[in-house]
C-alpha cells in the first residue's frame, strides 16, 4: 500500500527533485504539494512548485499557496543560492498546472481529514505550514502518521555558524511541531551533505534524454555554482529529496531516536537544532534523527525519478 503524503515546500532547486521523487516512485502517494516562503517570496516557491509539476507532466496533484512569512522573524530569502526567482538557471516555462482554489492549511486539512490511512507529512522548507495546521486542527493530529523534515543539522549550519537556513527561518515553528506531539523525524545537513552532486549524477539526470532531464541537469549546474561561491563546495548537497527517499525506500538511511531541541533566544545560536545524540541531558527522546546515507541507493531513487515521469 502506498505510503500517502503532503509535500510541503519552498521550491527551491532540491526541492523540485523531492516532488519528482514523490511523484514517480510507487511507494508514495502524492496527494498535495503545499507552497511556503523560505528560498524565495510564496508567489515565486508557489509558482516553481507549479513549473515542477508542469516539467514532469505532473497533473493530478493539487497545488496549493501557503504561508508567506514566518510565525515571527521576518522573511529572508535564499536567493544567494536559488537565485531571485527562488529556480535561477533553467528558463522557466508557464505553468500548465492551475493553482487549487484553496490555500494550503485547507487543501492539508481536506486530505488529512479525508484520507482513510494516516497522511506524512514531507516539509522541506521552514515549517511555517506545518506548525500553523497542527496548531488549527489538533483534532486531526492522530490523522497524521510523522512529520519528516528536511532542516536542522546535527552540527554546523549553513546561514549561520549553527543554524541550518529553514530552521534558522522559522525556529518557532519547529517547537510548535515538537510540542504537538507528532512523529517527527529530522533529516539535517549532516546526512544532506553526504548527498553531493557530482558530475557522474549531473549527466545521469541529463542522459534521461527529456525535457525534464535537461531542466533538472540545467537546475543542478545553477545549484552546484551557486554552492561552489557561496561555500567552496562545487559538488552542491541535493538535501530535500533525501525525505521522499527514505518513505520510498527507508533502507537509503540510517537514523537514530534521540533528543532534539531548538534554540529560540541565542545571540549566535537562534535556530540552531539542538540534538543529544549522547543523551547527557537525560531528556525523553522526542525525534528521529537520520545519520547515514547510502548514497548510491539514494542517487538510483533520484535518476528512476527523472528517468520515470515526463
Ligand atoms: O538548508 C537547506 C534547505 O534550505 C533546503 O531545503 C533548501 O531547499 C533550502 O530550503
Ligand atoms: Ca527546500
Amino acid at each position: 500500500m502506498p505510503t500517502p503524503i503532503i509535500l510541503d515546500c519552498d521550491p527551491g532547486h532540491d526541492d523540485v527533485f523531492a516532488i519528482w521523487l514523490a511523484a514517480a516512485h510507487p511507494a508514495i502517494d502524492l496527494r498535495a504539494i503545499t507552497a511556503v516562503a523560505g528560498n524565495g517570496h510564496i508567489a515565486d516557491t508557489t509558482r516553481n512548485a507549479l513549473v515542477a509539476c508542469t516539467v514532469a507532466g505532473i497533473t493530478d496533484v493539487p497545488v496549493a499557496r501557503g504561508a508567506e512569512r514566518p510565525l515571527v522573524q521576518e522573511l529572508s530569502i535564499a536567493d544567494w543560492i536559488h537565485g531571485a526567482n527562488a529556480l535561477g538557471g533553467p528558463e522557466l516555462p508557464e505553468p500548465e498546472i492551475a493553482l487549487d482554489d484553496r490555500e494550503a492549511l485547507a487543501l492539508m486539512r481536506d486530505v488529512v481529514a479525508g484520507s482513510t490511512q494516516p497522511v506524512t507529512i514531507v516539509a522541506t522548507g521552514p515549517l511555517t505550514n506545518v506548525a500553523l495546521f497542527v496548531g488549527r486542527h489538533p483534532d486531526l493530529l492522530p490523522r497524521i502518521a510523522r512529520v519528516i523534515w528536511m532542516g536542522g543539522s546535527t552540527g554546523r549550519g549553513n546561514v549561520a555558524a549553527y543554524a541550518e537556513f529553514n530552521a534558522w527561518t522559522d525556529p518557532e515553528a519547529i517547537q510548535i511541531v515538537l510540542d504537538s506531539g507528532v512523529p517527527f523525524t529530522m533529516v539535517g545537513l549532516n546526512i544532506a551533505h553526504q548527498a553531493l552532486i557530482t558530475a557522474d549524477v549531473r549527466s545521469r539526470v541529463a542522459a534521461a534524454g527529456t525535457r525534464m532531464g535537461a531542466f533538472g541537469a540545467a537546475l543542478l549546474e545553477y545549484f552546484c555554482a551557486a554552492y561552489e561561491k557561496a561555500e567552496g563546495m562545487a559538488e552542491g548537497p541535493l538535501h530535500d529529496p533525501i525525505t521522499v527517499a527514505m518513505i520510498a525506500d527507508p533502507a537509503v538511511a540510517t537514523i537514530v531516536r534521540t533528543r532534539l531541541d531548538i534554540e529560540l533566544t541565542g545571540t549566535e545560536t537562534r535556530g540552531a537544532t539542538c540534538v543529544d545524540l549522547l543523551g547527557v541531558l537525560g531528556r525523553q527522546a522526542n525525534a528521529e534523527v537520520a545519520l547515514d546515507l547510502d548514497v548510491d541507493r539514494f542517487w538510483n531513487l533520484i535518476e528512476g525519478a527523472v528517468r520515470a515521469l515526463d
